[in-house]
Formats: structure tokens, C-alpha cells, sequence
């Protein structure tokens, strides 16, 4: 690949989803890459990117290219810290705000392989405070692979190795092919494929409660920072919560969140009296 094709598929890329990938990443474009042009045929990175832009199965090519270019990293109980504060603290201000509609909606925004959905329902169901609520946690996610995989609910060990053994009893039981998500915690989650990048498609998934965004913002820059950010504001219900990676904040992006200031971490929040949807 020369740096002509890399710079030429790196800004299709961004132009597609907001990824943001410097040179050093020429390399690791034509590794994950080279099997594509083999499978079609294609005889160069040039032809490569001539079919992504103008041929008429182009969107689902991009999807493959993606697939292979982004970072999928994931497991059950990642960032607890943050995710026992969700529990602690915004789940019974949650309970209080939503009291007369008794329904709870949290989207897990670039969810992966669908283990940060399924953790969040499993802490929604430990508060007890929800019982006969309508309470649904929504996972998207660019790839459909990852998808299909959240919504099959199987996995291997490697996803578990921040699960203590009580919650390993409690939301997984074991079979051959892995651990399966107990049947109390699937019903509750929902998974589709979406592009965050993409504003229509928010509108998918309607008003939330609360959005985890973690580990996703580090690959944009700050201009499809900003776009995504603005995309997660107008899904959320007045006083509804953001929460980031540890290694994310809005710092440098002026956004309309304010900042919330937990016992032991901070998050966002869509200010109470901020009119409704766009
Ligand atoms: C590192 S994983 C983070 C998973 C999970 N949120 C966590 O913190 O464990 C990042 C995910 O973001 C997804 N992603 C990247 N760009 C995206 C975009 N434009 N729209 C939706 N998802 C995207 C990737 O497919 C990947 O599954």
C-alpha cells in the first residue's frame, strides 16, 4: 500500500464513521486489508478504493473494510467503578425522575460484542429497584458481527475476567460452547447495528434515560467527537445521564452537558430544563 492509497482510504474511512487513523497506521490498513482486494479480485489499493467509493455494493464493502480496521475490545464489568456509581447513585435518581412512567431506557453506544449491555442490565436487576418496570437497555454497534454476537449471548472466559465468581453464578451459566447470559438479564437487552456517526439513525433508538459511550470517542478526532456528542445530546431525555470512558471527557468540545459530580466519578448530564427532541 502505498501512502497515496492509505491517505486515500484513511479519509474514506472517516468520511464514513469519524475514525481517525494517522500514518502510522499504513501498516496495519494493509494487513487487515490485503484479504479484501484478494477476495475481490481487485488488483491494487487504488481499484481497492475505486470500489468503495463508486461501486453499487460499496456501503456493504465498507462495512467489511471496518470490520476488520476498528478496535473491538471488550468485557463483562469493564470500568466498575463507574459502573457501580451508575448503580449507587444515578439508578435511584433514575427511579425518582421516571416514578410515574415506571419505564427505564439505557443505550449502550458502540457496544461491541454486547458484554457492556448485558452488564448494565445485570446492575439494573441487582438494584431491585425496577421490578414491573418497562426497563430495556439498547446496544448498537457498527459492526453487524458484533451484533449477531451480542445477540446471541455466548461467551468465552476472556470476557469474564473482571466477573466475580458470585456474579459469574448469578448472570451466566456454562455450557460447551461458553457462558451463556441468563435468560433474566437477555430479556431485557436489545441490539441493533448503528453507524453514531450517522445522525438520522439515532432516531432509532427514541429517548434515553442514560448512555454509556466508553472506549468509542478515543478513535474520532474532535470534530466527529463533537458530531457524535451532539447526536447522543438530542437522544437524551432532559436530565438524562452520559457516561464516558475514563480516558474520555468533553473537555475542548462545547457541548450543552453540564457536569455531574459523583462520590467516585464524574459524568454528564442533559440539563433538566433543556427543552425536548430535535
Ligand atoms: C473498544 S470497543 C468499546 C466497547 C464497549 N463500549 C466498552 O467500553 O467495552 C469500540 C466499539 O466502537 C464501535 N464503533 C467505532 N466507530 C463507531 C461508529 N462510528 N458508530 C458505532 N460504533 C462504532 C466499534 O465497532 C467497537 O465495537
Amino acid at each position: 500500500m502505498s501512502l497515496e492509497e492509505f491517505r486515500l482510504l484513511r479519509d474514506l474511512v472517516y468520511e464514513h464513521a469519524g475514525l481517525v487513523y494517522d500514518e502510522s497506521a499504513l501498516m496495519l490498513f494493509d494487513r487487515r486489508l490485503g484479504e479484501r482486494l484478494e477476495a475481490l479480485g481487485l488488483p491494487s489499493y487504488q481499484a481497492y478504493y475505486k470500489y468503495l467509493r463508486f461501486d453499487a455494493h460499496n456501503q456493504s464493502e465498507m462495512e467489511e473494510a471496518l470490520e476488520r480496521l476498528t478496535t473491538k475490545e471488550t468485557y463483562f464489568f469493564r470500568q466498575e467503578y463507574q459502573l457501580r456509581a451508575f448503580q449507587a447513585e444515578l439508578l435511584p435518581r433514575l427511579e425518582q425522575a421516571n416514578a410515574r412512567s415506571r419505564r427505564l431506557l439505557v443505550w449502550s453506544a458502540g457496544c461491541s460484542t454486547g458484554e457492556e449491555a448485558y452488564t448494565i442490565a445485570a446492575l439494573i436487576l441487582e438494584s431491585a429497584r425496577f421490578d414491573g418496570w418497562d426497563v430495556r437497555v439498547i446496544g448498537t454497534d457498527l459492526s453487524r458481527h458484533c451484533v449477531a454476537h451480542a445477540r446471541r449471548g455466548v461467551y468465552q472466559a476472556s470476557s469474564l475476567r473482571a466477573t466475580s465468581a458470585k456474579d459469574k453464578a448469578r448472570y451466566f451459566f456454562e455450557l460447551e460452547d461458553g457462558f451463556h447470559v441468563a435468560d433474566s438479564v437477555k430479556k431485557l437487552c436489545q441490539f441493533g447495528q448503528m453507524n453514531l456517526f450517522d445522525s438520522g439513525r439515532g432516531n432509532l433508538v427514541g429517548r434515553v434515560d442514560a448512555i454509556f459511550c466508553r472506549n468509542v470517542l478515543i478513535y474520532f478526532d474532535v470534530r466527529s467527537r463533537k458530531r457524535v456528542i451532539d447526536n447522543l445530546y438530542q437522544r437524551l431525555c432532559p436530565g438524562g445521564y452520559l457516561m464516558l470512558g475514563h480516558s474520555e471527557s468533553l473537555l475542548n468540545l462545547s457541548t450543552a452537558f453540564e457536569l455531574v459530580h459523583l462520590r467516585d466519578d464524574l459524568v454528564y448530564r442533559r440539563p433538566v430544563g433543556a427543552g425536548g427532541l430535535a
